[in-house]
Formats: C-alpha cells, sequence, structure tokens
C-alpha cells in the first residue's frame, strides 16, 4: 500500500465522500452550514449498516438488553434533573488579539498559558462556562416558558422511561435499555469533517446493575465494546483506552475510560465507558416525584440500580470505517496503475455487489445480466453498471468498497457460469448463476 500522509488522508476521505455520494456539505446550493453535513445514497447505506450491526449485537442477540426510540425533545425538567443545565458546560475563553474563540482543552500551553492556535497570541479573556444545550421554543410564542432543548445524549432517554420498560418487558437486573439517535450540542470548536459537528448520532446502552457488581461489569462492557471496534474492521493498535480523570469527567461519573482512535489529526474519543452510579434515576425520582426504584423479585428489596454506560459515536464509527478501509494500490494486471479501495468490511460495505454486461450493446448480454441482478437485488445490496469497460467499472466499484463484481459474458449464455471478481484479491473466478445467491451468503456470513 503507498503510504498516505495523515493530513492528505482527511482531504482525501472527504473528497471520495463527495465524489461518490458518501456524504456531502449540508446546505450546499445555500453555501453551505459551518460544520453539517448530509449523508448520501452511499453514506446512507454503511451508516444504516452500522446501526444495523449494533442493534443485532447488542439487543437481538441478547436476552438482557431491550431497545427504545425516545422523542429528540423531551420535557426540559429532565435536563434540570440530570444535571445538564447545570453542568454540561465547555469551559470557553478568547483570544483578546485576534478574538477567535476556543475550549481551553483544545489549546496548546507555553510556560503556563494557553497559546491561541489562529494567530499564536498568549493573551485571553478569563475562562467561562459555555451550556452546550442546544434550545429552542415549542409553540407559537417565544416566552421562557416555551424554552425546551434538543438533547445532548440519548441516555436520559433509557432513564425517564425505566420505569415503563421495566413494567413491560419484565426484565430482571443486570438488564440494559438500548438506543440510537440523533444528539444536539452547541460546540465551540465543531470541525474535523464529520468528528465533531453540532447533529450527530449516538448508540448508547444504559446497563442496570446491583452496586456491588459495578466492577465487574464495568470490565465486561470494556470488553464488549473492544469485541465490536474489531469487528468493525478496525486495527485495534490504533485504539489507547484513556482513563479519564476525575476532574475532566461528566458530572455524573464515577470511572470513565475513553477509547481514543490515531485519527489523522490526533488521537482523540471515538467512544466511552462510564459508570454512572445511581445518579441519573435517583435525581428523576427526586423531580418527578415517581418512584424509580427496583424491586428485587426475591428479597423484595427496593433500591436504585447502578448504571454502566458504554457510548457509541455513531459518526465517529463512519469516519473511522472509511480511514481505516482506504487504500492506494497499484494493480498488478494493469501494469502497476494505482486504484483507490475501500477495504470495507463486506457488512458494512454499501453495495455488496455488482452487475455489468460485458457490453452494454449487445442485448442478450443485457437481458442475463438485468435477470442476474434482478435476482440478487432481493437478497442483498446490489448495483448495475454497464457504462465504459469491466476495468473500468471495477475501478469504480473498487472505490466505493464492493467487495464482488458479477460479469455476464458470451460464455454466461452457453455455460450459465457468471465471472465473479474478488476486490480484495482481484481474483477471479466462475460461478453457476444459479448458485450465486449461496455463494454471497456463504461470503458473507463468514
Ligand atoms: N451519554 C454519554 C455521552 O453522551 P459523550 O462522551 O459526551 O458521552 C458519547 O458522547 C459519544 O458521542 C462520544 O464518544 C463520541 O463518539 C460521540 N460524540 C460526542 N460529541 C460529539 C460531536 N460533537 N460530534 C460527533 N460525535 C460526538
Amino acid at each position: 500500500m503507498k503510504d498516505i500522509k495523515k493530513e492528505n488522508l482527511m482531504e482525501k476521505i472527504v473528497s471520495l465522500c463527495k465524489r461518490r455520494g458518501f456524504i456531502f456539505p449540508g446546505s450546499e446550493i445555500y453555501g453551505g452550514l459551518a460544520n453539517s453535513w448530509d449523508y448520501g445514497p452511499l453514506g446512507v447505506e454503511l451508516k444504516n449498516n452500522i446501526k444495523q450491526l449494533w442493534w443485532k449485537k447488542f439487543v437481538q442477540e441478547r436476552d438482557d438488553i431491550v431497545g427504545i426510540d425516545a422523542a429528540l425533545i423531551m420535557n426540559p425538567k429532565v435536563w434540570e434533573a440530570s444535571g445538564h443545565l447545570k453542568n454540561f458546560s465547555d469551559a470557553l475563553i478568547e483570544c483578546k488579539h485576534c478574538h477567535h474563540r476556543f475550549r481551553t482543552d483544545s489549546l496548546a500551553m507555553d510556560k503556563g498559558r494557553y497559546v491561541c492556535a489562529d494567530c499564536n497570541g498568549r493573551d485571553f479573556t478569563e475562562a467561562k462556562g459555555f451550556n452546550l444545550m442546544l434550545k429552542t421554543f415549542l409553540g407559537p410564542s417565544e416566552d421562557a416558558s416555551n424554552i425546551v432543548y434538543f438533547r445532548p445524549e440519548t441516555a436520559q432517554g433509557m432513564f425517564v422511561d425505566f420505569k415503563n420498560v421495566l413494567n413491560t418487558s419484565r426484565k430482571q437486573i443486570p438488564f440494559g435499555i438500548a438506543q440510537i439517535g440523533k444528539a444536539f450540542r452547541n460546540e465551540i470548536t465543531p470541525g474535523n469533517f464529520i468528528f465533531r459537528t453540532r447533529e450527530f448520532e449516538q448508540m448508547e446502552i444504559e446497563y442496570f446493575i446491583g452496586e456491588a457488581d459495578w466492577k465487574k461489569y464495568f470490565e465486561y462492557w470494556r470488553k464488549q465494546m473492544i469485541d465490536w471496534i474489531k469487528g468493525l474492521g478496525i486495527d485495534i493498535k490504533k485504539i489507547h483506552e484513556r482513563e479519564v480523570p476525575e476532574s475532566d469527567r461528566a458530572h455524573y461519573s464515577k470511572r470513565t475510560i475513553d477509547f481514543d482512535y490515531e485519527f489523522p489529526f490526533g488521537a482523540n474519543e471515538l467512544y466511552g465507558l462510564a459508570y454512572r452510579t445511581d445518579f441519573d434515576l435517583k435525581n428523576h425520582e427526586k423531580s418527578s416525584g415517581q418512584n424509580l426504584k427496583y424491586k428485587d423479585p426475591k428479597t423484595g428489596e427496593e433500591f436504585w440500580p447502578h448504571v454502566i454506560e458504554p457510548t457509541f459515536g455513531l459518526d465517529r464509527s463512519v469516519l473511522v470505517a472509511l480511514l481505516e478501509a482506504y487504500r492506494e494500490e497499484k494493480d498488478p494486471a494493469k501494469n502497476g496503475a494505482s486504484r483507490i479501495v475501500l477495504k470495507l468490511t463486506s457488512k458494512l460495505a454499501p453495495y455488496k455487489v455488482a452487475v455489468f454486461p460485458l457490453l452494454a450493446n449487445k442485448p442478450e448480454l443485457v437481458k442475463t445480466a438485468k435477470n442476474v441482478y434482478d435476482s440478487l437485488k432481493t437478497q442483498f445490496m446490489t448495483t448495475w453498471d454497464d457504462r465504459g469497460n469491466v476495468g473500468k467499472r471495477y475501478y469504480s466499484q473498487d472505490e466505493i468498497g464492493t467487495p464482488w463484481c458479477v460479469t455476464v459474458d458470451f460464455g454466461s449464455l452457453e455455460d450459465k457460469k457468471v465471472t465473479v471478481r474478488d476486490r480484495d484479491t482481484m481474483k477471479q473466478e466462475r460461478v453457476a448463476i444459479e448458485n450465486l445467491a449461496d455463494y454471497f451468503n456463504k461470503k458473507l456470513n463468514v
């Protein structure tokens, strides 16, 4: 693989995403909206594949976790009780020279003083807490009584719905509630493409346990998260677990580990694991007056369960999947011409199969190829391409990560077989048309 300079890699990914329909700048026809991004036809497939894998692994294949999909805008009292209105802030300072604003933790220090990332100045205003909650109004009048907030984490849905879920699912601890959905934060320094935005998606689990077991389950979820990271095709050597010191931990957490990934712009948080104690349920009970305790069916003891929270940023997962998959390679079959390949795992790839007729102007080839395409597309995300020559079509599919290309040629009309070309090995083999679905199913389920 050609060594791609770290600083170039982000540019290449952003450019590929735009060129091939993974991710576009948001509101582009109006000049864009800073740091907002839209997922295009291929990006939404990749993102949905990650969501589906996550949901399958952590909800559908387990007996102890159920899912919910809560409202984005919740009663503002939720955010009072959760402590977000008071504590969910970043320390903000302004450079007295260029008047640009920064999060204190994003700046380098020199001899005990912050250094402005834009003008190198050393003179700053006093740090002020800047609340990250995004506000709006519900209803026709914009007065204080109508202020509501877009949720800054999906987690509160799980706490607020805790009793309803418990009563309807009749789960016993240890059990979890999972959710995938949007979160909003009025970030001071968004940037690095989809790494830090003001609107993003999270995949979160609140896992309810007895207090005595918190260390055991913290360790259990640490391993589960590593397992998930490996399943995404991420090189585990680029993941660094970081114990977050008390001074940097969220107000609700007694212990947090961040899973940092070596992004091209530096190691930074991909996912987090927190021990939230009984902070949330206890405060919601106090604030709502509703009993949010769990009753042990054997002992009759009532208590607030403690919570281990594995949290996974979905957009950061997409970014890391793309960064890990991007390759520039020489193709020995083409006199060393270089190709761009996205080596996404086949489960993540937007399209699993591309079908081509060898020549677009031969109706008998097109007809057979269409039949193959129609039979495959009901089972696998399949695409059709009849432009240019087969070599160009292969390169085009490589660039978007399609693991297999199927070509119908003149031989196919005789022997009812097609050529299947593998993205990674570039090897080709003949497979009977009637066996194609089995062939791909086997490959996908390895
Ligand atoms: N409920 C806990 C919680 O929200 P967090 O560390 O603030 O914890 C969880 O966020 C995950 O959400 C992060 O690990 C990251 O993957 C993702 N995330 C946080 N802020 C983000 C942002 N501004 N843009 C994109 N993803 C973000």
